[in-house]
């Protein structure tokens, strides 16, 4: 693992855009394994100006995201489908055809977490970015997920519940149950980053990355990474 102490929020977000415009330079048809939250609003935003000013194309690449709420379509306003249209795919070149997501309102959720799997044997990850949960989740991958899960459905953790309410209104409720995908599918991509910002997530990081590797903090499995770098931006 490798551990980059940047010295603030818009330094890490940055280097992130950075890391991801490298790969798409590279390999112009490259799969990007991307996550929601508040962390990579940043690093997206500077995607998008670097991406234009760079002249860097995603036309060939492809988008994977790694979770979506069940009960949600694309088109609600809190589905990690429309995030990922507001945020970053309605301002990049990408192809809508090319980009991933769950079904959040999939009438049969075996057959869409078994169509998930398929997608991800198809496009092997790039790059993967990763956000982390206070409770050392990743993806939507709980504390005692099996290190060798594939795209599951998961009741989500109280803390978990508790923590995204901040992003729905008073009168909505969180959804209890996501698809998210697996933990082994997570480690398969050739390099991952993990974005990580403010006090609030310095006992999730020390959990994950001071201590041993166990399925009770789901981000210590990214230690056996060969290609694995944490960016935060608080002295621990
Ligand atoms: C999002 C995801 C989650 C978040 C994590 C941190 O697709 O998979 O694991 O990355 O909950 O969220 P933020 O960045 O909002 O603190």
């Amino acid at each position: 693992m490798q551990f980059i102490l940047t010295k603030d929020y818009n330094e890490l977000s940055d280097r992130a855009a950075d890391v991801f415009l490298d790969v798409l330079k590279a390999k112009p048809d490259a799969t990007l394994g991307l996550a929601t939250g508040t962390t990579p609003l940043g690093m997206y935003s500077r995607l998008i100006e670097k991406s234009k000013k760079q002249g860097v194309s995603f036309r060939e690449a492809r988008a994977i995201n790694l979770d979506e709420y069940i009960g949600l379509s694309p088109e609600h306003p809190q589905s990690y489908a429309y995030f990922m249209k507001k945020q970053l795919f309605s301002h990049i070149d990408i192809l809508p055809e090319n980009t991933y997501i769950e079904n959040g309102v999939a009438t049969d959720e075996a057959e869409e977490a078994a169509r998930y799997d398929d997608i991800l044997t198809k496009f092997p990850r790039d790059i993967q970015l990763l956000g982390l949960g206070s409770n050392g989740h990743i993806a939507f991958n709980e504390p005692g997920t099996p290190f060798g899960s594939k795209t599951h459905v998961v009741t989500l953790a109280a803390s978990t519940v508790r923590d995204n309410s901040r992003l729905f209104g008073a009168d909505e409720k969180v959804p209890e149950k996501a698809f998210t995908m697996g933990i082994m599918q997570i480690m398969q991509a050739k390099k991952i980053i993990v974005l990580a910002s403010g006090a609030a997530k310095a006992q999730a990081i020390a959990k994950a990355f001071c201590g041993g590797v166990t399925e009770e903090v789901p981000a210590s499995v990214l230690q056996l990474h060969p290609d694995c770098t944490l960016f935060y931006d608080v002295k621990i």
